[in-house]
């Protein structure tokens, strides 16, 4: 396994790769591995050549009351991690080489931006389809694997990827889950042992909403209603948002059909939580 910092040596291998017609598979990760990322390294592993793993805490993702320093940073034993699960190469760039003094560009996606999560975390997209179109242009991969964890995030990087032609596709792998059900997350380190007892309503009550729906309710407002006094009465979690979309537009539903997405995120404590589920109503 290589370890690459400086990205024109990474540039350089990739170059050499190409030529050798290997086939490079990217799993971009802001590292304190789990097995939700190990998950999405084992697809690109099995799927391509080659296994490339980027570990960045992105800076320009992050408000200036977010957690950017205090996010958990554990390079050796996500170095044995990767080791472990066979990756290739793992890039490992500095803040400083990623955004030198001078840096003025930034990468938007319209719209999709500002829903849900970009409610409460202004510029915090902005941030994200910054890194990424740089790691793309960097790493030049021919999947990159993302997980529907982060739904809105995907979304959004779906449509930076076919607004700006970039050579790659990308594959959303299914949310990697503790066994009460809860979302495996970096933040989760953030939790109390009560808080994270507590925080199993969060999919609990987004698959009890799914069975309603299953039912026949086709009311978003009962859905929502039915989510937010499920969480209010078993948790201390303070609700950011609850929300039903469509699952492709993020477009707020009234009433449920097709491609829905219900979605969440809740405050315990420090740790911002957020979970969904999307699936399709005839
Ligand atoms: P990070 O939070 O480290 O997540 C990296 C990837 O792992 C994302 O695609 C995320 O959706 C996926 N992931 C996280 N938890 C998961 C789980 N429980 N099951 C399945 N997949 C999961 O997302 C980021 O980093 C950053 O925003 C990044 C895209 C790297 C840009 O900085």
């Amino acid at each position: 396994m290589r370890i690459i910092k400086s990205s024109q040596r990474l540039q350089r291998i990739v170059r050499q790769l190409r030529k050798k017609n290997k086939t490079i598979g990217f799993v971009p990760t802001m590292g304190a591995l789990h097995e939700g990322h190990l998950s999405l390294i084992r697809k690109a592993k099995k799927e391509n050549d080659i296994c490339l793993l980027s570990i960045f805490v992105n800076p320009l993702q992050f408000g200036p009351r977010e957690d950017f320093h205090h996010y958990p940073r554990p390079v050796r034993s996500d170095n044995l991690l990767a080791k472990k699960e066979k990756v290739d190469i793992i890039f490992h760039p500095s803040g400083k080489s990623m955004y030198p003094s001078g840096f003025l560009t930034t990468v938007e996606v319209a719209q999709l931006s500002d829903a849900l999560c970009g409610r409460s975390r202004p510029g915090h997209f902005r941030g994200v389809t910054t890194v990424v179109a740089k790691l793309l242009n960097i790493v030049g991969p021919n999947i990159m694997y993302l997980g529907q964890k982060d739904a809105q995030q995907a979304i959004i990087l779906k449509r930076m990827v076919a607004d700006l032609n970039f050579p790659t596709t990308i594959k959303i792998c299914p949310t990697v889950r503790e066994k009460g059900g809860l979302a495996l997350s970096s933040r989760n380190k953030y939790l109390t042992a009560r808080h994270r007892q507590q925080a199993a309503i969060l999919y609990r009550s987004l698959k009890e909403a799914k069975g309603k729906i299953k039912s026949g309710e086709r009311r978003a407002t009962a859905i929502i209603r039915h989510i937010r006094s499920r969480i209010e009465k078993m948790s201390a979690g303070r609700i950011d948002y609850v929300a039903c979309v469509d699952a492709r537009t993020l477009v707020p539903l009234q009433t449920i059909r097709g491609h829905v997405m219900l979605a969440l995120a809740v405050k315990f404590g420090e740790a911002r939580l957020i979970d969904n589920i999307i699936f399709k109503v005839s």
